[in-house]
């Protein structure tokens, strides 16, 4: 391609993706956490395109309303009743100038290497990207002469036995000039009323008649190009994504216990020496500073994690600030707005939300903290539980620096427990507590010495 000749792209996303079963578009199926087709326009940004033309048509509503905050601009094209690739292609091209170069994408190609589109689009006639694979099963095959010079693809439903055996696949991805590709394309129609849908591969026999030779380029990564139809491939591609941000992770200086046993479905950051266990999920935006270690089977979301921070066997993390040199879990459930500072301790069985604990403050057991302030140093007893829903509004608890929480108690909000106040075992507080006082609610104890239990009816007397 002369560096005059502008670069439109084109995607294919109108399909249904029956095989899919799924009420979900297809090009909308998460994979690493986000759809497909948001996997192919980052690669696409790569490029220098004059145009990003996205054909949709099933649910195009939800489609386009799943983009419209990507900062790229993108031209949607109604393709109406889907007839097919080359329908597809046909409708795009009527949004692009003759003189420019095409490529042509699909929107089920999620993990397309930005080399093996950039090699395509540098080529001047047209170029078709071909993998070598294992099992060919569901693609069109790329049928050569002699001389390795490509004659046409069949696709798999038209292909004879011998046909089937070649294993030289098309990966969807074609580069060809605009102009061109818009004749050739015209004479692939097929009848109206015709069952075979509208084929964009068959236009390169239609080029091939037109004395143009096409260009086969190889890609590099054969499982890179691979197509999602149906789940199972959805799921091929999903471990090979996983496997694949793990081995960067790995040298960026992550350690992880199993690299197939973690799964990213977003954005994660780290400084240095920060160790996952195994069965790790990160989700949204995670960040994680140094020496960091989460233990396994953690769930963590939108979340930062402070230096020196163990985030010990399942726990569930999300939308979660927590401070450097804390302890958190096992089995702990920090909500959003729950914000650990420096040293403090969180246990089995307690859930934050909407709370700060301040610098080495510590709930180890069994707790529920909701909509609270705990001072610095504050000590949360067993079974302590701030009361914090009335039924209609919720209220705020707010305990003092190195307060003593005893076990079992039920502070009902809104409440104050000044600083250094202790609260006895058992109790239910809906007063607020003075600095430096103890309060306690609970029965004073009655012992009756020799007392005989009683006894059934039926034991001899
Ligand atoms: C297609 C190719 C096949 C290739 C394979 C690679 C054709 C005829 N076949 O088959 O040679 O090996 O991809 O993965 O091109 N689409 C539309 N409008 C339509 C039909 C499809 O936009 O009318 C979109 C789909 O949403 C999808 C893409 O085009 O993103 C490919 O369509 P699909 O039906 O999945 O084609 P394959 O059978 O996989
Ligand atoms: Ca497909």
């Amino acid at each position: 391609m002369s560096n005059r000749t502008p670069l439109h792209i084109a995607v294919l996303a109108a399909g249904k993706g029956t095989r899919m079963r799924s009420r979900l578009p297809k090009v909308l199926q998460p994979l690493a956490g986000r759809p497909l087709l948001a996997h192919v326009l980052d690669r696409i940004a790569a490029l220098p395109a004059s145009g990003v033309h996205v054909v949709v048509g099933h649910e195009q509503d939800r489609v386009r309303a799943a983009f419209a905050d990507l900062p790229m601009a993108l031209n949607w094209i109604d393709q109406g009743e889907p007839h097919g690739t080359g329908h597809a292609v046909h409708r795009a091209l009527e949004n692009i100038p003759d003189a420019a170069r095409v490529l042509v994408t699909y929107g089920d190609v999620p993990r397309i290497p930005v080399a093996d589109l950039e090699a395509c689009a540098a080529g001047d006639t047209v170029t078709v990207l071909a993998a070598r694979v294992s099992d060919p099963t569901g693609y069109g095959r790329l049928i050569r002469d002699a001389e390795g010079r490509l004659l046409q693809i069949v696709e798999e439903k038209e292909a004879s036995a011998a046909e089937r055996a070649v294993d030289l696949i098309n990966t969807g991805v074609l580069a060809a000039p605009a102009g061109a590709l818009k004749g050739w394309l015209a004479g692939c129609e097929p009848a109206a009323g015709g069952a075979r849908e509208w084929y964009l591969t068959d236009v390169v026999a239609a080029a091939r008649a037109d004395g143009v030779a096409v260009e086969i380029v190889e890609s590099r990564d054969p499982g890179s190009v691979l197509g999602v139809n149906d789940r199972a491939q959805l799921a091929a591609q999903e471990r090979m994504e996983q496997q694949a941000l793990a081995t960067a992770f790995m040298r960026e200086g992550l350690a992880l216990a199993d690299p197939a046993r973690l799964d990213v479905r977003g954005t994660l950051t780290f400084g240095q020496d920060c160790a996952l266990d195994v069965n790790v999920v990160i989700e949204g935006n995670v960040v994680l500073e140094d020496d960091v270690q989460i233990g396994p089977g953690c769930v963590l979301r939108d979340c930062q994690i402070g230096r020196g921070t163990r985030i010990a066997a399942h726990s569930v993390l999300e939308g979660a600030r927590v401070g450097p040199d804390t302890r958190v879990g096992p089995f702990a459930r920090l909500r959003p707005g729950a914000e650990l500072e420096t040293g403090a301790r969180v246990g089995n069985f307690v859930e934050i939300k909407n709370a700060i604990l301040g610098a080495g403050a510590k709930a180890n057991h069994l707790s529920y903290v909701g909509d609270a302030c705990v001072g610095a140093g504050a000590n949360l007893g067993a079974g302590t539980i701030t009361c914090n829903y009335d039924g209609a509004n919720k209220h705020r608890t707010e305990i003092g620096a190195h307060a003593f929480i005893g076990s079992n108690t039920a502070l009902v909000a809104p409440i104050r427990i000044g600083d250094h106040a202790t609260v006895g075992a058992g109790s239910t507080l809906s007063d607020d507590v003075a600095p430096g006082a103890l309060a306690l609610t609970r029965a004073r104890q009655r012992t009756i010495p020799n007392w005989p239990r009683p006894k059934k009816k039926s034991d001899p007397s």
